[in-house]
């Protein structure tokens, strides 16, 4: 096999510093013979979903842990995420009538870009925390070394972690008779899981109705799912990128859907021209700093064939400033007359630190920038695509608010998150019902 499949010139950021060389080397070729994770015919059928969401005829839910950990590829802990995206998807299917895009951030979300490359604590300076695939968390020199070995568990905890979502979507399990068992092991009495309930019986009744007129489709016992992450770690990537022997093109077969991030979007980096080398589907993260110019740029340079469904933008401006942000962001895009798919990431634009220290999120602001960005996008005559967040399947105190509240003084309980917080299930339920609803009284 000829390795790299894609070669990189460029200066590439946020990148690891492995202390020893020859070992990284000898890690890459031994990830390059591994088998693909997801194959070149299920990248390009995302393609055409995203397409569909670029003509504004299905919406996208892209969301999972902000930083997965090796501990967290185990069957519960996959289950419980995997249930809270089949039950907002459900609420958005059901109650907003759109056809769902359903991307987990998992299965390979483990490298993070840092705003710092070292952390300070009593005094102490130590490397940052740069996800399971390059460091540990513990604050120890020994875990916060940079260890190439640990591509190689982050490519077999992937590999677990999508055969069990692979198995839970199409065996069975996510099934749409099974409504009320994805609630089960929840807190039924909580207000987000209540209401569930009630949605549940709806759905219920509608599938008794299709039954009777002999209308059941088979399409009702599994769904579509498809994995995501940041293409940050380019050793990792470059080395699971392959020749597809259908078309002779290459594929990132590490995720179906890459995106580049915030910090890494220079148009002249390596993430850039990475990304551009890909057959994938693809996103970008656009924050408050992106200009015009930048966004218009990015777009000719990853989507010079101007094909619909290839070029996701992801916007992250934060509730106060989407809107007036995004307006001249999509009059540029507009100007181009390039398709692309918008998401909203409601997360990152809106993430403070608590008294107590701990970073958050209020789950208000989260809802605040979603509902700008359906006003926006309405009256630019533009699809609100989807949104894509960070939350965890189980009960942790990350973000404040919710309809179960969680008050900044609740933070420190289940504060568990390796990297930003995450809401937990309620809340993304809660996240759930309110945006069917902006999204189906949408004027126009
Ligand atoms: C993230 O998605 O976790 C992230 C780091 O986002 P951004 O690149 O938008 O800051
Ligand atoms: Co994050």
């Amino acid at each position: 096999m000829r390795y790299p499949v894609v070669t990189l010139s460029s200066p590439a950021a946020q990148q690891p510093d492995w202390p020893d060389p020859a070992m990284a080397a000898a890690v890459v070729t031994e990830l390059a013979g591994l088998p693909p994770l997801v194959f070149a015919g299920e990248c390009d059928q995302l393609r055409e979903r995203l397409a569909a969401v670029s003509r504004g005829e299905a919406f996208v839910l892209q969301g999972g842990d902000c930083a997965e950990t090796f501990a967290g590829a185990n069957a519960d802990a996959v289950r419980a995420k995997l249930q809270t995206i089949l039950q907002m998807a459900v609420v958005l299917t059901y109650g907003a009538s759109v056809p769902v895009v359903k991307i987990g951030r998992l299965a390979g979300q483990f490298a993070k870009p840092r705003s710092r490359p070292t952390e300070i604590r009593d005094g102490v300076e130590l490397p940052a925390y740069r996800g399971d695939a390059i460091n540990g968390f513990d604050f120890t020199p020994q875990a916060r070394a940079h260890d190439p070995a640990r591509m190689l568990r982050a490519y077999h905890c992937a590999a677990v972690t999508l055969n069990l979502c692979r198995a839970f979507t199409t065996g069975g399990y996510a099934d749409l008779h099974q409504v009320h068992a994805w609630n089960r092991d929840f807190v039924r009495n909580s207000p987000s899981g209540q209401r569930y309930e009630r949605l549940a019986g709806e759905i219920d009744r509608a599938l008794s109705f299709m039954r009777a007129c002999g209308a059941e489709s088979d399409e009702l016992r599994s769904v579509e799912f498809y994995s995501s992450h940041e293409a940050l770690l380019l050793p990792y990537e470059q080395a699971l990128t392959r020749i597809d022997s259908r078309t002779g093109l290459a594929y990132d077969v590490s995720a179906h859907f890459l995106w580049i991030g915030e910090r890494t979007r220079a148009l002249e980096g390596a993430h850039v021209e990475f990304a551009a080398s890909i057959r994938n589907p693809i996103g970008v993260k656009i924050g408050p700093e992106a200009t015009a110019d930048e966004v218009r740029a990015l777009i000719r340079r990853l989507n010079p064939d101007r094909e619909p469904g290839r070029l996701t933008l992801i916007t992250r401006l934060g509730a106060d400033a989407i809107r007036t942000l995004l307006p001249p962001l999509i009059k540029a895009v507009q100007e181009e007359d390039s398709p692309v798919a918008w998401i909203c990431d409601p997360m990152h634009g809106n993430t403070f630190e608590a008294p107590s220290g701990h970073k958050t999120r209020r789950l208000a602001d989260v809802l605040d920038e979603v509902q700008g960005f359906f006003e926006v996008h309405r009256s630019a005559g533009t699809h609100p695509g989807g949104i894509h967040i960070e939350f965890t399947g189980d009960n942790v105190t990350e973000c404040v608010g919710g309809s179960h509240e969680i008050n900044p003084a609740d933070l420190h309980q289940r504060y568990e998150t390796a990297c930003d917080p995450r809401l937990n299930r309620g809340q993304a339920l809660d996240l759930a019902f309110t945006v069917a609803e902006s999204y189906r009284t949408l004027p126009g």
